[in-house]
């Protein structure tokens, strides 16, 4: 107790739970539909939508239907949604050219969402494991997912996400370099308004495997990607990663996953006081949303307990795929 806490019964602290008004009042952490960004899947075709089995409630989307998703965040309050591309396993290639094809999925999505609803901002992810055969962040060479020819790589994707009208773009590569080299690029070709929020802090977790489900990387995926993905016991090595990732040119960064890593986001938000953010990611979506659909949990209390969670931890939004669900429960 702190020293300036009188002994009880002069201090009770029931009695500032005593009532839902007074509850209200004194709620240190509130969570608001201006908190999420939406990840949305993003498939071909036309009038698609194909549910995901490891993620109840979350489907692949085709591009018009992610308009009328984009429409339904707008509508709700959720001021971005992310784009995360399923892939025809047809384009992937060894040179992943399809990353920076202007006339890629990811960026066909950028161009009608901004058309449709230039207020919402769009959120873009940088790596290569959806167009690459490998199902790697990076190219790979002898077994190796190399540094430097990757990040040349990533630039490109980067510039052709800017202009497809891309307000946030998303690197979750874990490349050294990125940060700055798009930076760089981003300012050369006239793009000075452009976001980069880093997934600086990002492990290589087992709880991204209904996402790589999701966008078809799981088959393609060989061997695992700790050579690039932090250490899940590493603490100290996050906050460096964040310091050279703001002083790269980063706008804002990420902590992934998230629930798991909570001592991470608070560290993060003491330490630098930047824009913080978490991912919820695809296996905690998966447990609470399975464990709901099973009924061995209150499937809407756990969800706004969780994403509470990351406010409380310091965050000041989190990325995740309750994002519509929530909204529409905080707005009654
Ligand atoms: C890959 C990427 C991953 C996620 C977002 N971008 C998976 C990975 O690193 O293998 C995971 C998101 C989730 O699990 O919801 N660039």
């Amino acid at each position: 107790m702190l020293p300036s806490q009188a002994p009880f019964p002069a201090t009770r602290f029931r009695r500032l739970r005593a009532s839902p008004a007074v509850r209200a009042l004194v709620q240190e952490t509130a969570l608001g539909p201006a908190d999420f960004i939406w990840p949305v899947f993003v498939r071909d075709g036309d009038g698609v939508v194909e549910p995901v089995p490891s993620m109840p409630g979350v489907n692949r989307l085709s591009v018009d239907k992610v308009v009328e998703a984009a429409h339904e965040a707008a509508a709700l309050g959720i001021p971005a949604i992310c784009l995360f591309p399923y892939t025809d396993p047809a384009l992937k290639t060894e040179d992943c050219a399809e990353a920076w094809n202007p006339q890629n999925l990811s960026n066909t999505a950028t161009r009608a969402i901004k058309h449709a609803v230039p207020g919402l901002a769009v959120m873009t992810d940088v790596a290569l494991d959806p167009y690459n055969i490998h199902g790697h962040d990076g190219f790979v060479e002898d077994g190796e997912i190399v540094n430097d020819r990757t990040v040349e790589a990533l630039v490109k994707q980067a510039l052709s996400q800017a202009e497809a009208g891309a307000d946030i773009i998303g690197p979750s590569d874990m490349m050294d370099g990125r940060i700055g080299a798009m930076r760089s690029a981003l300012e050369s070709a006239g793009h000075h308004n452009v976001l980069l929020l880093s997934y600086a802090a990002k492990y290589a977790s087992a709880f991204y495997g209904p996402f790589r489900d999701a966008v078809g990387a799981s088959g393609a995926l060989k061997g695992d990607k700790k050579t690039y993905q932090m250490e899940p016991g590493n603490s100290d090595e996050a906050m460096r990663l964040i310091a050279r990732d703001l002083q790269e040119g980063a706008d804002m960064v990420m902590v992934k996953p998230g629930m798991p890593y909570l001592d991470i986001c608070r560290r993060a938000k003491d330490m630098f006081g930047a824009p913080t953010f978490a991912y919820q990611v695809s296996g905690e979506y998966a447990m609470l949303a399975g464990a709901g659909e099973r009924g061995w949990v209150d499937g809407d209390k756990v969800m706004l307990e969780s994403l509470t969670s990351f406010k409380r931890a310091g965050c000041d939004g989190v990325l995740t795929y309750f994002a519509p669900a929530a909204a529409r429960l905080l707005n009654g």
